[in-house]
């Protein structure tokens, strides 16, 4: 322990040196004196992360030696840990570093606490459907506090990175298609994570990921190239990583595809222009599992040795689990390949965030079993995750209002595998979630019916074996054997309220979809029940936007509740029996078909936007022959059980700013929230602009008959866009300004600006 009291006395002769120290100034200087005591070695040992012992998150080598791997840690040679869990193994690990190492540095250790570390939030993609700050935010929060009472103090989220294609299984793992939709989301998440104080045993580093445009993979598949244009990379894939920057995120985590033909890794625009140069990221940049020799996969680099070289030469700081900087960095330095400096710009924003963390002033800071024991999957924690999941949900169909469910109701028919499982509703990703513990749909309608008798029918059965995060999931054969008890059931119950999507393992990392549509017999089924029983309710439960044509044009409602946490099922509840009105809003298009991805609503007009109005049959124009161009539920919508009524669109130009002024009133017969969302278009550009895009919303909760004029400022920041030079700005003239309950349906005005 000499050591950690040794920068504590360094600490105090560099207050008493008399030098003008200001706080910031004085964490580089801290930082500079543990630099400038290491060797070579312990400077690349700080740039390695090695898996721990207990799960893998990608692929692993044969016969892994953890003999040597405990060796180099007590050897100082390892600045970092993932999947290593708990206080007991967390302290056993850092103790093998600190007390045994010359330096006694401490390690990070990290885990991908996605959405809940024990007590499971919904899914991020379900967040982002509530358009609530306080969602992604309380929902981060409690996170943090459960990671950080594991003895982590380090997440691997958000994952920020926008995606418009519904085959991408890792579209759950975001906050959808839309740029600012998940910049204010990502800026909520950090804040969440990180708090305003790192040092605080109940916060932890966010890691904005992955740097950059991985949503974007061709063809939705896994790890596939992002082959993206500079125009969508600067306007729709960074913007959410700059609000990450401007947030205070501690790190940042590299993507395993190609960005214009070169891995985002080795990529050193982004990561040394854009990222540390023009955006002054003070942070580090962990690569993802193994992105820094897959660079040789890639066709980027010879070798490993080539690959570290590149990776250091674009920004790389940190190596996860690759053991490239471990095996070459001190050769390529010997070498002059790298300079040193590099090495010592990356070790610097290492301990930097160390430092922040509070790791050097107590390296078991965060190993406290008593805290481990109360916080973790505390009921207060399963209380607000219920909230939460209650606005996640969006309503995308009731016909005749048959929801909330009536009072006359006196049976109800829940069908489908998905209605029973306590585990689905936990989704992918779901770190130290306890299997089948969370709150079933079934269980849901039972706990909040009174006086309705509730019957179960498995109907239709989706997945079958082992369920989890690494392994292949399993269909079920289609199989009607169940469907007569479904059958029976539901002709007999006043009301069917049906599971139906997708098995939570059907998205996640390395769960790409050719085809969207719902798996197995469920539609067969579905059919079947709506002949006998039109009192149906579908609640779906997807983290992807699925194809449900057939789906829509047969249940009178619908219930999207993506996978909303450990409570889910009390959630869905307390919507269907109208003890919460809904009030979600898609945070992704609908499709009818999957041929339709990527499907976006801020697509630009296209030189034939419209059929021939003097003969619509003439095919040339952009469109399909066998689809609409159109989403079947498009961006930014959702329904309530109340209904919402706009008027009065004004706008005042005032010195490069638009006063947006409109009335929203709730002429239905309950209180509902409204979403108000605004778009604007530049309808010529020097760079075609898309048709409309997302600048701002807020969120209006009405009495019934009760009107309210909501405001909006617009500037330059809203009618902008970034140039092919990379610079920032709106170009004068005129604009629409569209204002309404979502991206097509809305009250719209001309506006000329003047910006400079
Ligand atoms: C995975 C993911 C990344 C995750 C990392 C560590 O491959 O791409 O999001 O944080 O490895 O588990």
């Amino acid at each position: 322990m000499n050591r950690v009291i040794f920068y504590l006395n360094l600490n105090f002769l560099v207050i008493y040196s008399g030098a003008q120290v200001l706080s910031t100034n004085l964490l580089d200087k801290k930082v500079d004196s543990v630099l400038h005591l290491m060797t070579i070695q312990e400077k690349i040992g700080q740039t390695n992360m090695y898996n721990g012992f207990m799960e893998f998150t990608g692929p692993t080598i044969e016969n892994e030696d953890n003999k040597s791997k405990i060796e180099n840690i007590k050897s100082g040679l390892v600045g970092g840990m993932l999947n290593t869990l708990s206080v007991k193994e967390i302290r056993a690990a850092q103790k093998l570093a600190v007390e045994n190492s010359r330096l006694g540095i401490p390690m990070l250790f990290g885990y991908d606490v996605i959405h809940g570390y024990k007590t499971m939030l919904p899914v991020p993609l379900a967040q982002a459907a509530s358009w609530d700050r306080q969602v992604a935010e309380v929902s981060a929060r409690i996170s943090a506090v459960e990671t950080a009472s594991s003895g982590l103090h380090w997440t691997f989220a958000p994952m920020i990175d926008v995606c418009r294609d519904g085959r991408f299984g890792r579209i759950m793992e975001g906050a959808g298609e839309d740029p600012y939709l998940t910049s204010v989301m990502t800026e909520a998440w950090i804040k969440g994570y990180q708090g305003s104080d790192l040092s605080d045993e109940y916060t932890i580093a966010a890691c904005a990921k992955h740097f950059a445009a991985y949503g974007f993979v061709e063809a939705g598949r896994e790890y596939n190239t992002a082959d993206i244009s500079r125009n969508t990379l600067y306007n729709v894939a960074l913007p959410p990583f700059k609000a990450a920057v401007d947030a205070g995120a501690a790190t940042f985590m590299n993507a395993f595809n190609l960005v214009d033909g070169v891995p985002a890794t080795g990529h050193s625009h982004l990561q040394r222009d854009i990222l540390k140069g023009v955006w002054g990221f003070e942070g580090f940049v962990v690569s993802d599992w193994w992105s820094i020799v897959e660079m040789v996969s890639h066709g980027f680099a010879i070798d490993r040795q080539d690959a570290g070289r590149l990776a250091m030469l674009a920004g790389s700081d940190m190596d996860m689990e690759g053991r490239v900087y471990e095996e070459h960095l001190a050769e390529l330095i010997k070498s002059g390949e790298i300079d040193e400096t590099l090495l010592n710009d990356a070790v610097r924003r290492i301990l930097r965030v160390k430092f922040q963390l509070g790791l050097f002033d107590d390296p078991y800071k965060y190993c406290d079993e008593s805290r481990e024991a109360e916080q973790i999957f505390k009921p207060e924690h399963r209380e607000i995750s219920r909230e939460v999941a209650r606005k996640t949900a969006v309503l995308l169909k009731n016909e005749n209002d048959l929801l909330p469910i009536k009072e006359q109701v006196k049976s109800i028919a829940v069908i489908g595998q998905m209605a029973s499982s306590k585990d689905v509703p936990l989704g992918n990703w779901r770190a130290q979630a306890i299997t089948d513990s969370g709150v079933s749909l079934l269980e849901g309608i039972k706990n909040a019916a009174k006086d309705i008798e509730v019957s179960y029918s498995e109907g239709y059965r989706l997945s079958k074996g082992e369920r989890n995060f690494v392994f292949e999931l399993t269909l079920a054969p289609d199989d009607t054997t169940g469907f007569q008890e479904a059958l029976t059931f539901a002709r007999e119950s006043d009301m069917v309220v049906m599971a139906m999507g997708e098995d939570c393992f059907q998205t996640g990392e390395g769960r790409s979809q050719t085809d969207t549509r719902l798996k197995g017999n469920q539609v067969e089924l579905l059919k079947r029940i709506a002949e006998i029983n039109d009192q149906l309710v579908v609640v779906l439960m997807t983290g992807r936007p699925v194809a449900i044509p057939e789906v829509a044009a047969i249940a009178p409602s619908i219930l999207q509740v993506w996978y909303g946490g450990t409570e889910a099922g009390n959630a869905t509840a307390d919507i269907l029996f109208g003890n919460y009105n809904p009030s979600g809003r898609l945070p992704v298009s609908f499709p009818y078909y999957t041929g339709q991805e990527p499907l976006h609503y801020d697509r630009t007009n296209t030189g034939r936007p419209g059929a021939n109005p003097w003969n619509p049959s003439v095919v040339f124009w952009s469109h399909y022959t066998d689809s609409p161009n159109q989403a079947l539920y498009p961006f930014g919508y959702g329904l309530s059980y109340t209904e919402f009524e706009y008027s009065n669109l004004s706008n005042r130009v005032k010195e490069g700013m638009v006063e947006v002024k409109i009335n929203v009133k709730n002429i239905g017969q309950i209180e509902g929230l409204e979403t108000v969302q605004v778009y604007v278009r530049d309808p010529v550009a020097t760079v075609a602009q898309p048709i409309k895009k997302l600048v701002d919303f807020k969120q209006v909760r009405l009495k019934p008959g009760e009107q309210v004029t909501v405001e909006f400022i617009l500037d330059e920041k809203d009618f902008g866009f970034y140039h092919p030079d990379f610079t920032f700005y709106a170009e004068n003239g005129a604009f629409e300004i569209m204002v309404g309950k979502h991206s097509e349906d809305f009250i719209s005005e001309q506006v000329m600006v003047t910006f400079n």
